[in-house]
């Protein structure tokens, strides 16, 4: 398989469920504790060996960029006051020049839409997708994991496969969700191979309960199913909608069950969550916190 250098994260989401907290400022910079949505994803590709991150932006989300950059007036203000942590803490948060590369999406048509205006910069070259509102706590990077499986894949000149992190979900949920039709299972890799996915079933349609979170590699001939521009579930162009293509035309595709725990940040309730989950591994705080939230719960 040809190395994995470059993953592309969709961020042009307008984020309502969140207003009126998204109205002046983009849904993935709220924070999990102290670092923003964005970054976990982020930090999870580096950590992977990601060498370049393709963000699909939109109007309004320019803290993102400037996130992601030099703060020169506050990185000389920590430095002569002294604060060296701190400064540790904000230049891990900037990478070499042509690390990010930023590409506007200026309809909001859809996840297929999304990366399919990162083409260009995507290439000729096997991709991964992560979708940063999924933020997994525990285990190795999410990527990572995925990366392994990938490499071990069939390793013959020019050979194309997609892998997509899926989790177990009650079938009740599959409105929610990308769906696997779920062929062969293979214990030791704790993957299956895929028939065909659909997107966002009625349960009684549901293929399995295999569900799509927001990690996926992909072949580059997926862009070519997403050059049709064709509509799918909720009238916007998916990318389910061309992996399932990508697959009636043989590209070998599998789910993997990935390690860790899997937060929503898209929902409110998995992104509080996330945010008691962090808390309490973060050494600083969780000794106070636990207390704190048991007597919040007797309370209740
Ligand atoms: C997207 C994908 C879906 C996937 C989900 C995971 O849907 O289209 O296949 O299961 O992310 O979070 P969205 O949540 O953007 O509607």
């Amino acid at each position: 398989m040809r190395r994995v250098r470059k993953a592309v994260l969709p961020v042009a989401g307008l984020g309502t469920r969140f207003l009126p907290a998204t109205k002046a400022m983009p849904k993935e910079m709220l924070t999990v504790v102290d670092r923003p949505v964005i970054q976990h994803a982020v930090q999870e590709a580096l950590d992977s060996g990601i060498e370049q991150l393709i963000f699909v932006t939109g109007r309004g989300k320019t803290a993102i960029e400037d996130h992601f950059d030099h703060a020169f007036e506050l990185e000389s203000t920590l430095q002569s006051r002294g604060k060296l942590d701190a400064l540790q803490t904000v230049e891990a948060t900037n990478f070499p020049p042509g690390t990010i590369a930023y590409v506007r999406q200026q309809e909001p048509l859809g996840l297929g839409h999304a990366v399919w205006c990162a083409r260009h910069v995507i290439g000729d070259e096997p991709f991964a997708v992560m979708l940063p509102d999924d933020v997994i706590l525990g285990g190795p990077p999410c990527l990572s994991q995925l990366l392994d499986v990938y490499k071990g894949l069939d390793q013959s000149d020019g050979a194309s496969a997609n892998l997509i992190g899926v989790e177990a979900i009650e079938l009740a949920l599959s409105r929610k969700f990308g769906v696997l039709d779920v062929g062969q299972w293979d214990s030791e890799q704790r993957s299956f191979s895929a028939k065909g996915i659909v997107e966002k079933p009625e349960p009684e349609d549901a293929p399995s309960n295999m569900a799509v979170f927001g990690r996926y590699i992909l072949d580059p001939s997926v862009l070519t199913y997403l050059d049709r521009q064709e509509r799918g579930a909720g009238d916007e162009i998916q990318l389910t909608d061309a992996i399932d293509a990508s697959i009636k035309h043989g590209v070998p595709t599998y789910g993997r069950l990935c390690e860790g725990r899997r937060f929503d940040c898209g929902s409110k309730q998995g992104f509080v969550l996330a945010n008691v989950a962090y808390a309490l591994q973060d050494s600083e705080i969780s000794g106070r916190l636990k207390p704190a939230i048991r007597a919040l719960l007797d309370d209740d």
